[in-house]
């Protein structure tokens, strides 16, 4: 047994100790249903297979807020995740056999998706990014065939508090930022979908989703969190919500450049079923997923994500330029981006910020991060010079088995806080990017060359809004980055690592002129990538 199997045992073990101690536990059918269910249970198959369409239509994933509005599908979900938690994971069962139990629900899981958690959103007013049925309450109500009965809530994660839920909070101006970044200036495939470092003559795609999801791991884990979640984020509930909104952003980017997709390139490293240097293309075998019995699906059965019998509010029947409306509403609110789009800059006043700060639980960004609905505007030719402004981002490149396992790397505004357990929460942090590394199983560390970003354009505008630094342009926001920002290096555990020890890291400071969007139905125009300085030289 490797330790990072031991520690994930060992994190199992206490957190079902936890749930198993705490009262009320499963929902009381009021009849030993898992026999009826047992019996009835087909024989299990690895085939993978969507949902059917119900009426020829393909149904929504939701979001999770909203699924919570839809009592009947909510009340489904809870009982199914409560099931599978409280129910031997080797028995072979089927939870739509559930509905069964109960015809009103036979609707509501005909039509039923899982549904997503939007971490680059900023949440309702008075909610955290980490909404409240996953984040608050151990217990939650439901109501089944027997009643409206209080359980364990299935949604709860022990890990996610209450510390990790402020992480969240924090980064929320820096993981939209990103997520904007990615949708305006990544039109292609191979740069969009993968974190592996592809060497070439431009430096402005540094990100990608795959590195974003990362960071979301890393930080919402926290300190040990995520140690156990590469092994174990299958069982948790949070990361299926996780994933279905990476689905979801894969979904949508695809919607805006549907003319670029899986290109023929060699394996960087090997997998059960593939060697390093063996060239895959859109039609290998994702093994082990079946498409029947024979055959393994591949890249191109999926292109269309609606073979899998779901789709997304944000592009069924929607126009290209529906879509970027709502990408600019969701995500656009971080960076000048937005400043001439967001239908609300009129209304802009401090009472809304003094609300949210004064409501338990509810989302407050990091200290440092700047938005388009702040009362703070600069002079705009502190922001703007030719019709463009300065996107400013923090390139990073490292080795993914540097310091074998996950790592975390912080970016500061000014003195960096002694105590390293409060840096994922300092007021200061302009962001932090999770590498999510295994522990290397064969004790032998690869060079795995990965990139991500951290965008720095929302702490700059704070600084240029409060007279700190006299504009976003280079000549004055360069200087102010070189001797204001800083780096640091943690572990898992929390400790620290010295910067310049970490194998290939190297973090340079870029910048583009980007044009922003006129109307809500374009996207913001990137221009090359200049780059300033390197970090760590
Ligand atoms: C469940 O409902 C009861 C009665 O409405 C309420 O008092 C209790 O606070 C609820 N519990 C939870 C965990 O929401
Ligand atoms: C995107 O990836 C291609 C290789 O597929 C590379 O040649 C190109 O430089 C990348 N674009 C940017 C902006 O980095
Ligand atoms: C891309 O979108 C265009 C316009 O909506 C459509 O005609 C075309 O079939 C799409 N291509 C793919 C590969 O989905
Ligand atoms: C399995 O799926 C593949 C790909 O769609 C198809 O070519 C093949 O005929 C299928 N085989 C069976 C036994 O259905
Ligand atoms: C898309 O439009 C069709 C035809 O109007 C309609 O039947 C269907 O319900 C719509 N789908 C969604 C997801 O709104
Ligand atoms: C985009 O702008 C149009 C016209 O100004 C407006 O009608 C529409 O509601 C906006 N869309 C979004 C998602 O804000
Ligand atoms: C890209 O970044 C490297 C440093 O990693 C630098 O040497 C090179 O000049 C940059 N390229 C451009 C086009 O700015």
């Amino acid at each position: 047994m490797t330790s990072i199997h031991k520690i994930c045992l060992v994190v199992t073990l206490l957190f079902s100790i936890v749930v198993a101690d705490i009262q009320p536990g499963q929902y009381d059918y009021g009849f030993t249903a898992d026999m009826r269910l047992r019996k009835r249970a087909p024989s299990q198959s690895s085939i993978v297979s969507g949902p059917p369409r119900f009426n020829g239509e393909v149904q929504l994933r939701p979001d999770i807020r909203d699924l919570q509005k839809d009592e009947d599908k909510w009340n489904l979900y809870l009982l199914a995740l409560s099931w599978m938690q409280f129910t031997d994971q080797e028995s072979p069962f089927s939870w739509y056999q559930i509905t069964e139990l109960q015809d009103r629900f036979q609707e509501a899981a005909a039509t039923f998706r899982i549904p997503y958690w939007d971490w680059a959103a900023v949440p309702p007013d008075g909610d955290s990014v980490l909404p409240p049925s996953v984040g608050d309450s151990p217990f939650i109500n439901v109501t089944g065939p027997n009643g409206p009965q209080t359980i364990t809530n299935p949604l709860f994660s022990y890990v996610f508090r209450p510390f990790n839920t402020h992480a969240l909070d924090v980064h929320l101006p820096s993981f939209q930022q990103r997520l904007y970044n990615l949708f305006s200036n990544y039109p292609i495939y191979a740069n969009f979908s993968n974190e592996a470092w592809i060497p070439g003559p431009n430096n402005g795609s540094y990100d990608s989703l795959e590195s974003l999801h990362d960071a979301i791991h890393t930080v919402g884990g926290g300190v040990y969190g995520h140690l156990a979640i590469i092994a174990y984020s299958g069982f948790d509930p949070l990361f299926w919500l996780h994933h279905a909104n990476v689905d979801r952003i894969f979904t949508m980017w695809q919607y805006l450049y549907n003319d670029t997709y899986v290109i023929p390139q060699p394996a960087v490293y090997s997998s059960h079923t593939t060697s390093p240097g063996q060239v895959e293309n859109s039609q290998t075998p994702l093994t082990p997923f079946f498409v029947n019995e024979t055959d393994f699906w591949t890249a191109d059965m999926v292109r269309d994500h609606q073979v899998f019998g779901y789709s997304y509010a944000e592009v069924a029947n929607k126009s290209r330029a529906e879509l970027v409306a709502t990408i600019n509403k969701l995500y656009g609110k971080f960076s000048p981006a937005s400043i001439f789009t967001r239908p609300d800059r009129s209304l802009r006043h401090n009472s809304r910020h003094t609300k949210h700060s004064n409501h338990r639980g509810s989302y407050k960004a990091n200290g440092i991060s700047w938005n388009s609905q702040s009362s703070n505007r600069p002079f705009l030719g502190a922001i703007f010079r030719n019709g463009r402004y300065r996107e400013w981002i923090a390139n990073i490149r490292v080795n993914k088995h540097a310091l074998g396992g996950s790592f975390s790397i912080h970016l500061f505004l000014g003195d960096v806080p002694p105590d390293p357990s409060l840096w994922p929460v300092a007021p200061n942090l302009v962001g932090t990017h999770g590498i999510f590394a295994h522990k290397s199983v064969h004790g032998h560390v690869s060079d795995r060359m990965v990139t991500g970003t951290i965008p720095i354009t929302s702490a700059l505008m704070h600084m240029v809004a409060s007279g700190k630094v006299s504009s976003l342009h280079a000549e004055d926001a360069e200087p102010f980055l070189k001797s204001n920002l800083k780096v640091r290096v943690s572990l898992a555990n929390g400790k620290v690592v010295n910067a310049r020890h970490v194998n290939g890291l190297c973090i340079n400071i870029v910048s583009s002129a980007v044009k922003a969007p006129e109307s809500n139905s374009t996207l913001s125009e990137w221009g090359d990538m200049e780059t300033h300085f390197n970090l760590l030289a």
